[in-house]
């Protein structure tokens, strides 16, 4: 049998388990499809023959529908960084509902607090609140362009800035004038020195310092730094999307980088497991915002300053995720990465990433390293994977992706290893390179 032909023999027997064990699944799912389109909201979510869906979490694991517990290594795609209930954040919640209310349709004390602590953090002179990574990055873009006047953005093919800002690879940007974008190739200097340097009316240079949805690839400094230095070089600003990357350090990636933004967008877990997002950077830049000039851009958003996010967010960043614990995490999984890549050393199969936040990758030639996501990957054979994983009481992405929960048991992190160690072996033949 050939590998193609083996992997599908494989993949057809743990689906017709998984569709055993997962009735319940199935049925919402089927009630699902007559409200939702294809009875789904959130399109990363979508799995066939339909998605798992989950009951409740606490802590690092979660319960479907059907009964089965998972340890969750999805993390919510890096948002779900302090896990199910932590007590910190359900305590402030509980307290922010009690004392404070929910959105009082007025500026609060709270969030200056939060602001304050986010500019000290994230190097930023001025931040600004709204509610998602997407808006962040919508906003940054609007102040890039009125700042400099210019219109046209580069940004780099396998990038991901949020649901209307997707670069993947062949796929155009969806929802937005195609002219407005120069989309180059991620970690080529020469690529993107040529857009950033030879496009006119460039307003502003869009990253990511690691592509997150594209699979965890890093960017090398020399790359970041050398796109620093294209946008510095014609006056474009240079904006770094933190969103999913600002957890990996204190100061987020562009501190481990030595990286000086002129902005940076945030989100994800910095809403203390509410719905968030922020921008910031440069004084000069960011008062493109400020009410009291004339000619002002308007920024509004009825929950950008909600309470419970202002308090959570906030309640998060300085006693959960401390820099320490930001450090601390990082480390156990630069750990964690490095036992995958070495159980799955010699084999099809990889792992990517920085820190607590990677991703599984299969070729058929084997490449460790990925520096781009244009690298075509055995579907096939990671759909098995999932399947296997979730078999093993393991809540993954269908697309390979892992983000680490805070405090996630050590052993459920070796079972885990062992488990991909196991996968390897059993189908060591169809991985072999
Ligand atoms: C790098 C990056 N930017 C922006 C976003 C969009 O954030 P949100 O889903 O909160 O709109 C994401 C989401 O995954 C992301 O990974």
């Amino acid at each position: 049998m050939d590998s193609k032909s083996q992997a599908a023999a494989a993949l057809e027997a743990a689906q017709a388990r998984f569709m055993a064990r997962n009735p319940n699944s199935k049925r919402i799912h089927d009630d699902a499809v007559q409200s939702l389109p294809g009875g789904n909201t959130r399109s990363v979510l979508h799995t066939a023959p339909f998605p798992v869906v989950m009951k409740s979490g606490k802590g690092c694991h979660v319960v479907d529908e059907d009964g089965h517990e998972y340890v969750d290594l999805v993390g919510e795609f890096t948002a779900g960084l302090y896990g199910h209930s932590q007590p910190v954040i359900t305590s402030t919640l509980q307290k922010t509902i009690a004392d404070v209310g929910f959105s009082l349709g007025a500026c609060t004390k709270q969030e200056v607090e939060y602001a304050k602590l986010l500019c000290q953090r994230f190097g930023l002179q001025r931040v600004r609140f709204c509610n998602s990574g997407t808006e962040a990055n919508l906003h940054a873009l609007a102040a890039a362009r009125a700042f400099t006047g210019r219109r046209k953005v580069v940004v780099f093919e396998g990038g991901y800035h949020g649901a209307v800002l997707s670069f993947g690879h062949g796929v155009a940007a969806n929802n937005v004038d195609k002219a407005d974008w120069v989309v180059a190739r991620y970690n080529d200097i020469e690529s993107a020195r040529k857009a950033v340097e030879e496009t006119p009316d460039v307003a502003a240079v869009l990253l990511e310092g690691m592509q997150g949805a594209g699979g965890c690839i890093p960017a090398s400094p020399d790359f970041l730094l050398a796109v620093q230095r294209a946008a510095a070089k014609v006056g474009a600003l240079f904006i770094i999307d933190e969103v999913m990357t600002s957890r990996l350090s204190p100061g987020g990636l562009q501190s481990m980088m030595g990286l000086s933004p002129d902005l940076t967008t945030l989100g994800k877990y910095l809403g203390g497991c509410l719905a968030f997002g922020a921008f910031g950077g440069r004084q000069d830049v960011m008062s493109v915002y400020d009410p009291r000039e004339a000619g002002a851009l308007a920024h509004s958003g009825t929950f950008n300053n909600n309470t419970l996010a202002m308090h959570a967010g906030f309640a998060g960043l300085s006693r959960v995720y401390t820099p320490e614990a930001s450090t601390a995490l990082t480390q156990i999984g630069v750990e964690l990465l490095a036992r995958l890549r070495s159980v799955t050393h010699g084999t099809k199969a990889t792992f990517t990433g920085v820190g607590s936040v990677m991703s599984l990758h299969v070729t058929d030639s084997g490449i460790r390293d990925l520096t781009r996501a244009d690298v075509e990957e055995r579907e096939d054979i990671k759909d098995l994977f999932w399947f296997e994983m979730l078999e093993s009481g393991f809540w993954i992405t269908r697309r390979g992706m892992l983000a680490l929960i805070l405090d996630t048991p050590q052993e459920e992190q070796d079972r885990f290893v062992d488990t991909v160690s196991a996968f390897v072996e059993r189908y060591r033949e169809l991985l072999t390179v």
